[in-house]
């Protein structure tokens, strides 16, 4: 090891996890080198210049604070891998489209050429961490992998997933709920587990750390996003029934969210949750509870699937039905396209299925956010209809029949909305898929109000 750094790190795979994760471990273990690396050159360059590959706020200070200094972004995987003490894995693990379990088992063919490349390039002992979401008993797979081979050369697999959002990355790594480290529960098992603990140990206090026996661990993902998206439909379920019943869904969320046993947290209706991760590692939890015959457990977790493609098709249906049964030529502008506020990513985002039903119904779709139109540009393309991508709200929303706001950004609370009412057709219509604006303010100004999970405010006899 060379005196300058304690310990080198090297993570596999430069995306939303790998970069921030490791820019995170960089600022606060300056005495480690932590090399990240990937296959995606042009995405390598831009971790090397101002314009990171994702926008994630407070990111690109971290970022250079310690670039050059004990944090490397790299495409020469072969040596990172030689010079490593610590491997995160953090490649991407999409639901599988082909073969069988195709649109619901994990595709690890990422993960699986990772481990082989490991094995191949390794000439001294490591820690392997999985970083990646992965189902439960990957770590096996990736032991029998890299034990294939009978060498002197050791590999100890950790899981540590990761829980941080996105949008919120660098508040959630620098502050974690907690650290999850699971280990085979061997001496060496447990010699490199609390080398994993104290590198945290760093910055996150040691009550926030837990450890556990490597399934657990593994399973324990899976099972905290299920959780968490089962709570956005549950309180989207119960959205469709407000606007039945002339309750307001904000009201019932506050209720209920104010028993501490349920929490506040996550009660959000919405147009329907999106992101890389929730229906990829849900469907992965039923492919897995079905692998074991457990079929009333699959089709339990399947359930908050069902809600949330419910739930963004009743958006859609709820327009229609509005604008007087036809949006065939009729301009309507998407504000937001990211999946969630604070990010450009548009991954599963809720407005590419609110996109393209616009577009089968006819409709002409402009689309403005503040970080996702060049996402946006690549998940609508090859998509018959007309669609438009304007950066300014005040200029996508002009001449347009109906607003709908399908990402949260703080932008679209505060925007002059008697402005954008004036150059609109009338009747003008907000459906708000976020609840974010003003609903009786945007009602005085002249607007058909239609909210999530509320009565709606109309103008209209
Ligand atoms: P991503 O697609 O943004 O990044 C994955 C990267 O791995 C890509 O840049 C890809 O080029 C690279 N890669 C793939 N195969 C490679 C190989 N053989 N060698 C080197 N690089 C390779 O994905 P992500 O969003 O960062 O997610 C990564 C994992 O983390 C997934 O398992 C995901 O479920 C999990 N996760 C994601 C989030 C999130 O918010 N995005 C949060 C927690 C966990
Ligand atoms: C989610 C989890 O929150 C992270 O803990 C986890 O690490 C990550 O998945 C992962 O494994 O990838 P993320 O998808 O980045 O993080 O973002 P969230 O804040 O969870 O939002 C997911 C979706 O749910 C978004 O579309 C968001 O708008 C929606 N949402 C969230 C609601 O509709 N209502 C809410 O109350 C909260």
């Amino acid at each position: 090891m060379s005196e300058k750094y304690q310990k080198r790190i090297l993570c596999i795979g430069a995306g939303y996890v790998g970069g921030p994760t490791m820019v995170m471990i960089a600022n606060k273990c300056p005495r480690y080198k932590v090399t990240v690396v990937d296959i995606d050159k042009g995405k390598i360059e831009k971790w090397n210049s101002d314009a990171l590959p994702i926008y994630e706020p407070g990111l690109d200070k971290l970022v250079k604070v310690a670039r050059g200094k004990n944090l490397f972004f790299s495409t020469d995987i072969e040596k990172g891998i030689r010079s490593a003490d610590i491997i995160f894995v953090s490649v991407n693990t999409p639901t599988k489209t082909f073969g069988a379990g195709a649109g619901m088992a994990a595709d690890l063919q990422y993960w699986e050429r990772t481990a082989r490349q490991i094995l191949e390039c390794a000439d001294s002992s490591k820690i392997i961490v999985e970083k990646s979401t992965l189902p439960v008993k990957t770590a096996q797979a990736m032991e029998r992998i890299l034990t294939a081979e009978k060498t002197d050369v050791h590999f100890e697999v950790l899981s540590n997933p990761e829980f941080l959002s996105e949008g919120t990355a660098v508040a959630d790594l620098e502050h974690p709920d907690r650290v999850l480290v699971g280990s085979r529960l061997t001496e060496s098992g447990i010699k490199a587990r609390d080398e994993l603990v104290n590198l945290y140990a760093h910055w996150v206090p040691q009550e926030k750390i837990i450890t556990s026996d490597i399934w657990s661990s593994e399973l324990s993902k899976l099972v905290s996003n299920a959780f968490l998206a089962q709570r956005i439909s549950s309180i989207n379920a119960i959205s469709a029934l407000c606007e039945k019943t002339d309750s307001d869904v904000a009201n019932v969320a506050k209720a209920v969210g104010f028993d501490n046993r349920i929490g506040a947290k996550f009660l959000n209706a919405s147009v329907g949750f999106g992101g890389s991760c929730f229906k990829k590692d849900i469907l992965n939890l039923v492919y897995i509870c079905q692998h074991y015959g457990l079929d009333s457990v699959a089709d339990y977790w399947q359930s908050v699937i069902h809600i949330n493609e419910y739930q963004k098709e009743r958006f859609v249906l709820n327009m229609l039905n509005t604008m007087f049964n036809t949006l065939a030529g009729k301009r309507i502008c998407l504000y937001g396209f990211a999946f969630k506020a604070d990010t450009g990513d548009t991954r599963e985002s809720p407005a590419i299925y609110v996109a393209r039903r616009l577009m089968e119904e006819q409709a002409q779709v402009i689309i403005t956010d503040p970080k996702a139109l060049e996402n946006a540009k690549q998940d609508l393309a090859g998509l018959k209809g007309d669609v438009e991508y304007i950066d300014d709200p005040y200029e996508a929303a002009s001449s347009s029949h109906a607003i709908a706001i399908v990402t949260e950004w703080e932008i679209y609370r505060t925007l002059d909305y008697e402005r954008v009412f004036r150059s609109m057709i009338k009747p003008a219509f907000v459906f708000d898929g976020r609840n974010i604006v003003d609903h009786q303010k945007l009602y005085e100004i002249g607007f058909n109000v239609h909210p999530i999970g509320k009565p709606a405010m109309t103008h209209l006899r």
